[in-house]
């Protein structure tokens, strides 16, 4: 496995998603994927306070138990008005058994928000010690920026991580999003790169929604599968040709993109986990990475003549 290193902590480059936990993957199962994940070098974790309505926290809690001290815990609370973040936070730390959690991040951004309370009373919660670094999943670049452009202005802690769907087919981080995280060094933790196991195999074009699949009771599976079921041939026939595990290939693609530090990784059994993690020894040449990508036709659509498409995606406009 591989690690990147924050304030002196060796994180592994896989983030084990726990979405699952206490929904397709029961305690027991959970536990045994928290146990195997850290015998092969994945000490990061990802939950949320929603998560199976805290459950998934209370799993991975009881799973980690006294292998707390090795491991780094992300989790994302929503802004509401009827509780604080600090009462939030108090509560995840109850139901994740710790003193303190590594990450904490906002959920989903949403209307009519107040930056500056926000980051404000994160940083009050950073202060207290209940949490070590911020962060925040699903903004949009300038909501990240001006949320540390005035947590800056009033001397608060910024967010130093962000969380953003990236795969084969959600490609608009692309644009501005990477290349900005990327000359910042912002943490940046991707989620959702088998598009919810659309990319696993098991979904073909024109065959039904495979029995015991998310795509059973989540209907974006069949709506990815009519859309995009053609590039997911194209994609699995290079897969079978290679012989590469599509798992592994998706994922390859995703962390092909030097911008990205590490990706979540979600899980149904210990099974997947096994084939899953294989794929952390595997990398694309440049010349499979750019025939895979253009199984999908999905990058964001610019008006644009000339080389500005190009270069508005690059990292290496400034140099190392
Ligand atoms: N910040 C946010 O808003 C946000 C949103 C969504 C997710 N997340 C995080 O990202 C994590 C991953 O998201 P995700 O689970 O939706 O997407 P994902 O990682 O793209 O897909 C995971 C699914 O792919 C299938 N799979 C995984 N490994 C497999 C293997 N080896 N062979 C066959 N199938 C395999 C399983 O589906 P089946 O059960 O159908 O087999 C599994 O549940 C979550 O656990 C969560 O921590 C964050």
């Amino acid at each position: 496995m591989d690690f990147f290193n924050f304030e002196g902590k060796k994180i592994s480059k896989m983030c084990l998603g726990t979405m699952m936990f206490g929904s397709r993957c029961d305690e027991s199962e959970s536990k045994k994927i928290v146990d195997y994940s850290l015998d092969n070098g994945v000490n990061f974790f990802d939950v949320a306070e929603s998560y199976n309505k805290g459950l998934s926290e209370e799993i991975l809690g009881k799973a980690l138990a006294s292998k707390r001290k090795q491991s780094i815990i992300v989790t994302k609370g929503h802004i509401s008005d009827k509780e604080s973040l600090t009462e939030k936070v108090e509560k995840s730390l109850k139901r994740l058994k710790t003193d303190y959690l590594d990450f904490y991040l906002i959920h989903w951004p949403k209307k009519n928000m107040n930056v500056e309370k926000i980051m404000r009373e994160l940083d009050n919660i950073v202060q207290s010690g209940k949490v070590r670094f911020l962060g925040c999943s699903n903004y949009p670049l300038w909501l990240f920026l001006y949320s540390n452009e005035v947590a800056i202005a009033e001397s608060l802690q910024t967010f130093k991580f962000w969380q953003f769907p990236y795969n084969l087919i959600e490609r608009g981080a692309e644009v501005e999003m990477l290349p900005s995280a990327y000359i910042h060094d912002t943490i940046v933790v991707t989620y959702r790169p088998l598009v919810m196991g659309f990319l696993s195999g098991k979904y073909e074009f024109d065959l039904p929604i495979p029995k015991d699949s998310r795509g059973t009771d989540d209907e974006r599976l069949a709506e990815l599968l009519s859309k995009y079921g053609k590039g997911l041939s194209k994609f699995l026939d290079f897969a079978k040709q290679k012989n590469i595990h599509p798992v592994h290939l998706a994922l390859a693609w995703v962390r092909y993109n030097k911008a990205v530090t590490s990706t979540i990784v979600g899980v149904s059994s210990l099974k997947q986990l096994e084939a899953t993690i294989k794929s952390f020894n595997f990398s694309l040449s440049e010349e499979e990475y750019q025939t895979v990508t253009s199984f999908f036709d999905t990058e964001v659509k610019e008006e644009s003549l000339g080389k500005f498409k190009s270069l508005r995606r690059s990292l290496d406009l400034l140099g190392e």
